[in-house]
């Protein structure tokens, strides 16, 4: 049986986020990983991901498995599904690193403008937005190809089917999909935060690098 409390006060208004992150110890930032698939993201992200974790600080991945899988099933890899899969990622990361995690997003994000909205988010919040760009040239990464898809990308072959759930799309699953850096473009960043050649750096460098930066900004101690 409950006995209702009396003499409690619920403060109105929410702890800010410069509150929260002096509470929690821990600067919630957003570091967006973007570049061609294969190019070494999500290895970057989730070796970052753990590295930050052994330091015990708060950090969390967002990438195509609990994303894709998730949040985004109804979208596929036409224009319009990968710059509302993005503005999706923007705010859901921006609300994760309102929540003071050092979030690591690791999507393909082809799209300047659609990056640019995303970090615009971010910008609005006080929240930094720290743009990696991983880079890898094309012919690296086809030459990798750990899932087969430049292959059937130059075969013409990545259809609707293909791509995740796409059961959800019965309508196009026989149309060709377009595959980024084949047939549909990869708008690589101006003006990263950070660069990253994968093709002649480690993945521990990488994280090295990414880590330093974090240091250097005052985001991480
Ligand atoms: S995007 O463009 O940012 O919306 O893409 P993303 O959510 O990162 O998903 C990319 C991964 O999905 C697989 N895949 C495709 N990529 C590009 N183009 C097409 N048409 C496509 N179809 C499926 C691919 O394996 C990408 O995986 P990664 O991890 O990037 O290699």
């Amino acid at each position: 049986r409950h006995t209702m409390a009396t003499n409690i006060t619920f403060h109105p208004g929410s702890v800010t986020k410069p509150e929260r992150d002096d509470l929690l110890k821990q600067r919630g930032v957003t570091i967006w990983l973007t570049g061609l698939s294969a190019s070494g993201k999500s290895t970057i992200a989730c070796a970052l991901e753990q590295h930050l974790l052994h330091l015990q600080k708060f950090a969390y991945r967002l990438d195509g498995d609990n994303i894709r899988f998730g949040l985004n099933k109804d979208l596929g890899f036409d224009e319009k599904s990968r710059n509302e899969n993005i503005r999706r990622i923007g705010e859901v990361a921006k609300l994760f690193s309102d929540a003071s995690a050092i979030t690591i997003t690791a999507f393909i994000s082809p799209y300047r403008q659609d990056r640019a909205v995303a970090k615009e988010l971010h910008d609005k919040a006080s929240i930094p937005f720290i743009e990696v760009y991983i880079d890898a040239p094309l012919s690296v990464v086809e030459e990798r190809d750990p899932k087969g898809l430049y292959k059937k990308a130059r075969a013409g072959e990545i259809k609707g089917m293909l791509v995740y759930h796409a059961r959800t799309h019965p309508s196009s699953s026989s149309s060709r999909i377009d595959f980024t850096g084949i047939s549909a473009p990869y708008e690589a960043p101006e003006n990263p935060e950070i660069h990253i050649r994968t093709d002649e750096t480690s993945v521990v460098e990488a994280v090295q690098k990414i880590t330093e930066y974090l240091v250097s900004k005052g985001y991480l101690s």
